[in-house]
């Protein structure tokens, strides 16, 4: 998916500002059907990840979007831009409970879907899909593996 990605990559941002510069520049690499899963535990900043890239893809402030609980739909308003489907699985418990919420749709290859706390619910993952894990909580570096599969 990334060319001038290596397919694995682990990197160290040691501020906020740092991380989202990277996501900015991954976002650009992203099209329509990718699929990013994030993993890593409470505040390790998937959320903020994503933010910046709907920020860089789409202009649109997501903070200012409805109160996000399970699903959020980030529209273009630009012909050929792909909307953003921003899923958090951390409430699931029991994979079958995702199977009922009819999320096939998400996956049709039209938007670009990510993914927190994917591990939830692995088998609605496609095979094809960009792994990125976070590690570091506070306000200390935050360590970034990159692991795109094919
Ligand atoms: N270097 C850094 N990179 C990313 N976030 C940082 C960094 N330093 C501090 N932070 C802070 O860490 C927090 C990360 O929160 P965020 O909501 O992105 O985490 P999360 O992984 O989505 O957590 P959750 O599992 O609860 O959804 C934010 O408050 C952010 O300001
Ligand atoms: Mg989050």
């Amino acid at each position: 998916m990334f060319s001038d990605f290596a397919n694995t990559m682990k990197r160290t941002f040691t501020t906020e500002a740092d991380l989202a510069t990277f996501a900015a520049q991954f976002a650009r690499r992203l099209q329509a059907g990718d699929v990013v899963a994030f993993a890593g535990p409470l505040g390790s900043g998937k959320t903020t990840f994503i933010r910046a890239i709907v920020q860089e893809r789409l202009g649109c402030d997501p903070t200012t979007s409805p109160t996000f609980t399970f699903r959020h739909r980030y529209e273009s308003t630009v012909r050929n831009e792909p909307a953003i489907e921003h899923l958090d699985f951390f409430r699931i418990r029991d994979a079958s409970e995702v199977q009922e919420l009819g999320l096939e749709e998400v996956f049709d290859g039209d938007s670009i879907v990510l993914v927190e706390w994917w591990e939830h619910a692995p088998q609605l993952l496609p095979r094809r899909r960009t792994e990125i894990t976070l590690e570091g909580v506070g306000n200390g570096p935050r360590e970034l593996l990159l692991d795109d599969r094919a």
